[in-house]
């Protein structure tokens, strides 16, 4: 097999920042994906229909004019939201969910939930309109283990929103451990999870082994080799309650490459062929359209997308880095061989 064609694939997660970085990044999704869930964690956050209204036309202004590209805007939860801004959302053609950052737990995260008991009347207002609830899924008492806070966060807080709000529909974001894979999979219709592409090719190794990797650093960071094979194996396996969300996260290289460098990996340069890598690596491809371009949008209730893309078997090595304003961005697996390529069509 030297070539394969899927209907034009979707990305769950992503972070575009805004102008000006937003311009250097958004094409480079735009060409392989039809719409991403566009992450409100920008400073200050998104936190009302108005402010993502006004972020949707910035990234639409930031495309070419023959993009098809459609962003699906969310809503940034804080302890403050009103029932009466979910229900506006929830009634809006752009706004696709409302994600939930655990106060503290990663990248803008400080206006984030500081007790999910202040979320509860928007929750139950999620669940009564059907607006999706997006989540990070850390714990963040100081106290825990970093490789524990997707577990016990699990253990701590999603059990208790999912016995308290058993309709709501929500996405596990960017899984990273065999727990949330178990989790996922014994639950019912109403919980669907994303993987990414840096947590289904390396593991713990990659940010700690021959010195500290900081372009592999991101949050939740990567867990031991068995996770990740469960990762891969939920992936690949066809069920429809995993997807892609790349988490694609830009940050200039010198905030990476810092006594405290900032969490997050850019994949978006070759998400859709750091995904194909993934099924390579399986040997299966069987199931590579539906976790990138089906499964997605049947959680959503949206429409697969229309036109499809072409990958074919060639090799090619991801630039060793990108122009990013004033800075450089390092894409995930730089100066590394991929073997498939994306097809350009004009
Ligand atoms: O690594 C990450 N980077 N994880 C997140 O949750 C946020 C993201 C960012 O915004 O940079
Ligand atoms: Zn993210």
């Amino acid at each position: 097999m030297d070539k394969i064609s899927i209907i034009r694939p979707d990305d769950w997660h992503l972070h575009l920042r805004d102008t000006p970085y937003l311009q250097k990044v958004v094409e480079h999704t735009a060409r392989q994906f039809g719409r991403a869930i566009i992450m409100p964690n920008l400073q200050p956050p998104i936190r009302n229909c108005s402010d993502a209204g006004a972020y949707r036309q910035r990234i639409l202004d930031a495309l070419s004019a023959t993009s098809s590209f459609e962003p699906l805007m969310t809503l940034y939860l804080t302890d403050h939201t009103s029932v009466e801004e979910i229900t506006k959302a929830s009634q809006s053609d752009f706004i696709f969910g409302a994600k939930l950052y655990p106060a503290g737990a990663t990248t803008n995260s400080d206006a984030g939930v500081t007790n999910l008991r202040h979320i509860y009347p928007a929750l139950e207002a999620m669940q009564k309109h059907g607006l999706i609830l997006q989540i990070h899924g850390e714990a963040t008492a100081t106290e825990i283990d970093i490789f524990d806070r997707e577990k016990q966060f699990i253990e701590q807080s999603l059990l208790v929103i999912r016995k308290d709000f058993p309709q709501l529909r929500i996405v596990f974001e960017h899984i990273t451990t065999a727990d949330a894979v178990d989790y996922v999979s014994l639950g019912d219709e109403y919980i669907a999870a994303t993987i990414t592409p840096h947590h289904l090719l390396i593991n713990r190794n990659a940010m700690l082994v021959g010195g500290i990797q900081p372009h592999h650093y991101c949050l939740p960071v990567a867990k031991r080799e068995s996770h990740r094979q469960a990762l891969v194996k939920a992936a690949t396996d066809g069920s429809n309650r995993f997807f892609a969300g790349t988490d694609s996260a830009p940050h200039a290289r010198g905030a990476k490459e810092s006594a405290c460098g900032c969490a997050g990996i850019y994949s978006a340069f070759s998400a859709i062929e750091l995904y194909a890598e993934v099924f390579e690596q399986a040997q299966d491809f069987s199931n590579f359209e539906a976790f990138m371009s089906i499964n997605g949008p049947g959680f959503y209730g949206l429409e697969v997308n229309h036109g499809s893309i072409e990958l074919e078997k060639t090799s090619w090595m991801v630039p060793d880095s990108l122009d990013y304003t004033n800075d450089q961005l390092i894409p995930f697996k730089a100066g590394e061989t991929l073997s498939w390529k994306l097809v350009d069509h004009d």
